[in-house]
């Protein structure tokens, strides 16, 4: 077991392609967030808001325990402004018991979420270590590789001072 875990939540993938990006720069754990229920089409994309919205997260399942960590970094894309619905349910199932935890999300827009990270810090209770916006079209061709380089550096740095 590796003593970073990355986990997230991906509709479309270019939040997992980030997150292996990310847990292979670290030599880290990688594990997927999973949900009961599909958020495929465009009845999932309207679950998805309405959950986002009216923060009723579905029930989510992993296959690591975030608690034995020393670092967890949680990758979600962004829904209606908000985590999206599997990572906040994920959140509030384990964040509390997490020991040190970082973010990044995943936009359309790109543009820099520090609304999704303040939600995020709100449901587990403490501040996040790091935090990282990407622009999925950025994921996606391949450009996000000196933001993940940095992200991973920070967080490495940080993880060598805490030992
Ligand atoms: C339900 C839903 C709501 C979304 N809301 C936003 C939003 O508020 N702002 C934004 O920039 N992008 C929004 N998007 C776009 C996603 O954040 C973007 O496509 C992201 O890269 C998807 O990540 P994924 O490929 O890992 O699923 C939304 C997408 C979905 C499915």
């Amino acid at each position: 077991m590796a003593d970073i875990l990355v986990t997230w939540f991906s509709r479309s993938g270019s939040t997992e392609q980030a997150a292996r990006a990310l847990a292979g720069r670290l030599g880290a754990d990688a594990e997927p967030i999973l949900t009961a229920g599909s958020y495929a089409g465009a009845a999932g994309f309207v679950r998805g808001v309405w959950q986002s919205l009216l923060r009723r997260p579905p029930a989510a399942r992993t296959g690591a325990d975030p608690t034995a960590y020393r670092l967890v970094i949680v990758g979600t894309p962004v829904w209606a402004g908000q985590p999206s619905a599997p990572v906040r349910s994920y959140l509030r199932q384990y964040g509390p018991r997490i020991r040190s935890l970082a973010a990044f999300c995943v936009s359309g827009s790109g543009a820099p979420y520090d609304e999704v990270f303040d939600e995020i810090e709100d449901l587990t209770g403490s501040e996040l270590a790091a935090t990282l916006s990407l622009a999925q079209r950025q994921v996606l061709a391949g450009e996000a590789d000196a933001a993940l380089d940095a992200f991973a550096g920070r967080l490495r740095g940080d993880l060598a001072k805490a030992a």
